[in-house]
């Protein structure tokens, strides 16, 4: 990692140039701690070090405030740093919603709860549309009526604890109004800010001095995050009441319903929920909502459309982290125009190189933009289909104008081109024939999975490209695999580099090591963030299955995938035995892995692939040496039917096949797809044919759907 000299000249000593350039390296320098903070969740300095930057990049803009430019930090980031907050375990997991864009996605939507539930043409499905407001979600939780904790959502499975400023909020009751108030209640919804309240924050902010923040969700955010809450308290921040977590009782049994009680018990809820019957309903209310959401004084960025009936939410449950019965609907995406200036290919984890459009940056939805992606090369070359909405027979040259899109979390990218504007100059991209690897290989072009569009270009190095090992090893101690603090991209391109990281495992024997390796020594590792580092890691030598599958990155094996790997195992034993069979190519190994829900060909071959190469078992085996991978929880234990294997087959009339391999996945037991002499249960519905007979030569239980349903009840 190449170090930039720091300059500790006082800034009212700085020459204009000095400045200039000083300015610049703390520019790189905060926005990586910024990054390393907010996204990484992995910061590598002390507070009071950032502070410090922070006071001298603000002394320079202030001295010379010609450096103030778009690029400046001082418009581009939002949440004023506040760290070390408690962190709070979710009984109930705070899960997040599934996406729709297109109306036939809405349409998709009511269709499938339809058939899962296997509701009639003529039955109604009742369903609560909500403005999905663009803030922070916050869990509340409420003793005995009494405020006890508030806490961010953070992964879903541990959030912040922000009660001291949650506090200072109005609209959020500190006890419970009504008489029948459970003993236990969770009550869920969104912290944000106005738009009036924000520009006029931002008029003070400037006033002062002090940080200007980007949009109304950053500046409610970076208020929240105050480690003073007098400071919460100054900022107006508003609360709308929407969903629940821990219930001892439930006080209503609909969405509607439970809104209603949060009103009695204090709460806001948005005014504009509204109870809707009929997908075309849904789609008026998301075309109402739209026409609104200008002159609305709080940023919403869709709709939320809720199954009604609490009964019928149970039943439907959810696939991996999302409800099969709510959706969020969203707005189209915000764009901007700006130019190409240059192409740049970055190497991924599985050798994939994609082009990246480095751009004039430009503001997009209040955050600025500068890079964008290009997916890849058909797509430059305006060739393979529309899939990302680049019209057929558009390339893309440098010089051109360009539209960017972003949306949500995702990577902006580049949606469009301005044939109009091209300049006489502008330059056709060639992709590179070698990979800008040290080791310059051949890039080979690929077929992609199905579903993606155009050819994937891959680095032939594999395992020698250390491109990719670098990747990789970014990805398994990202937040969303091992999640090791203090172990972010400069960090591991720096071990790596030194040779002290090779592969997962050295991560943990970084400290044994250390004592060769020095890391104090190191510009920019104190004793302090050594130990830190140290302490991190040493936290993760326990791990859960399915962050341990996940990291390991194998290909088409994302989070959703390893969470239903993991529950269909159970055991890293019993995942990596059934993967080295299907790496053989057993058929029974095969068979069951095809049967787990979400799980199809891709990803065995993917499996197998994996497996198949020694390089990867030796990594594995020397991973799994240095940590402990627990079980993957199971759904239910208690239930009679935990963790046997069964099947379903000819017509069930209580349930359709969805609900009932559903059902029975809740409850532990796992639902295969064939027969084998594995299989404990045959479900036999009218109907039933090969896979009764093949039970009956394997001396499989055989039960009628009423005699299953008794046995679960
Ligand atoms: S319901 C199980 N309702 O959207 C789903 N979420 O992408 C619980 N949000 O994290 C969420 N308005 O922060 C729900 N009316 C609304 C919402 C809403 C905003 C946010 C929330 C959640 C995210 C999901």
């Amino acid at each position: 990692m190449a170090k930039i000299k720091t300059d500790k000249t006082p800034v009212e000593l700085l020459t204009a140039r000095q400045a200039r350039t000083e300015h610049a390296r703390l520019q790189v320098e905060i926005a990586g701690h910024d990054k390393r903070y907010y996204q990484d969740d992995a910061p590598v300095v002390s507070d009071a070090e950032y502070d410090d930057l922070r006071k001298r990049y603000n002394a320079i803009e202030a001295r010379f405030p010609d450096l103030r430019t778009l690029e400046s930090l001082s418009l581009k980031v939002g949440a004023a740093p506040a760290r070390g907050f408690a962190k709070v375990r979710h009984v109930v997991r705070m899960l997040s919603l599934d996406n729709a864009f297109a109306e036939d996605d809405v349409r998709d939507f009511v269709g499938r709860i339809r058939r899962f539930l296997n509701l009639g043409e003529d039955e109604k499905i009742t369903f609560s549309a909500e403005p999905k407001i663009d803030g922070l979600s916050m869990s509340l939780r409420y003793e005995n009526g009494e405020l006890v904790t508030a806490a961010t959502r953070g992964d879903g499975e541990e959030g912040e604890d922000v009660t001291a400023n949650i506090r200072t909020i109005g609209e959020v009751p500190q006890k419970l109004k009504g008489k029948h108030i459970p003993r236990v209640t969770e009550v869920r919804g969104e912290v944000y800010m106005t738009k009036a309240d924000f520009l006029k924050l931002n008029e003070r902010q400037k006033a002062a001095g002090e940080q200007i923040f980007a949009n109304p969700r950053n500046s409610a955010a970076g208020s929240l995050r105050q480690k003073d809450p007098k400071i919460t308290a100054s900022r107006p921040l508003g609360f709308f009441a929407y969903a629940w977590g821990e219930m001892t009782e439930m006080p209503a049994d609909s969405q509607s319903g439970m809104i209603k009680w949060f009103e009695h018990c204090g709460f806001t809820t948005n005014p504009l929920t509204k109870i809707c019957h009929s997908v075309e309903e849904l789609l008026a209310f998301h075309r109402k909502i739209e026409e609104q959401r200008a002159g609305l004084d709080y940023d919403i960025d869709g709709v939320v459309y809720k199954v009604d009936r609490l009964d019928w939410q149970e039943r439907l449950g959810f696939v991996s982290r999302t409800p099969r019965w709510a959706i969020a609907h969203k707005f189209p995406a915000e764009r901007a125009m700006t130019r190409l200036e240059a192409i740049d290919i970055q190497v991924g984890r599985t050798g994939t190189l994609t082009p990246v459009a480095r751009l004039e940056s430009v503001g997009v939805g209040g955050v600025i933009v500068s890079n964008a992606t290009l997916h890849n090369e058909d797509y430059i070359k305006g060739i393979g289909g529309d899939g990302a909405s680049l019209r057929e027979g558009r390339d893309i040259r440098i010089g051109d104008t360009v539209i960017i899109q972003r949306a949500g979390d995702v990577i902006p990218q580049v949606v469009d081109v301005v044939l109009d504007k091209r300049p006489k100059d502008a330059k056709p991209y060639h992709f590179p024939k070698k990979c800008p690897c040290p080791l310059k290989t051949d890039v080979v072009r690929e077929a992609t999975s199905a579903g993606e569009e155009g050819a994937r270009n891959r680095c032939t190095g594999e395992f020698a490209c250390p491109f990719q090992k670098i990747q990789h090893l970014i990805q398994f101690a990202s937040r969303r695999a091992f999640d090791i603090e203090g172990l972010g991209e400069k960090q591991i391109e720096l071990f790596f580099e030194k040779e002290w990281v090779k592969e997962p495992a050295d991560i943990f024997k970084l400290q044994a090591r250390n004592g060769k390796h020095k890391l104090e020594d190191l510009e920019g590792y104190g004793e302090t963030s050594v130990r830190n580092l140290f302490a991190a890691i040493d936290e993760r030598r326990t791990i859960s299955l399915e962050r341990f599958i996940y990291a390991l990155g194998i290909r088409q094996v994302g989070e959703t995938t390893a969470l239903a790997l993991a529950r269909g195992y159970g055991s890293w034993q019993a995942f990596h035995d059934a993967a080295l069979k299907v790496t053989k190519g057993d058929a029974e190994a095969i068979a069951e892995m095809d049967a787990l829900d979400q799980i199809g060909d891709t990803v065995i071959a993917a499996v197998a692939a994996y497996f198949g190469e020694s390089h990867n078992r030796g990594i594995v085996e020397r991973l799994t040496r240095e940590v402990t991978i627990l079980d993957a929880e199971k759904p239910k234990t208690d239930s009679k039917v935990a963790g046997k294997t069964v099947v379903f087959t000819g017509a069930l009339e209580k349930m359709t096949r969805d609900e009932a391999k559903a059902t029975a996945e809740r409850l532990g037991a796992k639902a295969a797809g064939s027969v084998s002499k594995k299989t404990d249960y045959l479900i036999a519905g009218p109907g039933a044919g090969s896979k009764l007979a093949e039970a009956q030569k394997h001396g499989v239980t055989v039960l009628t759907e009423d005699e299953w349903l008794k046995l679960i009840s």
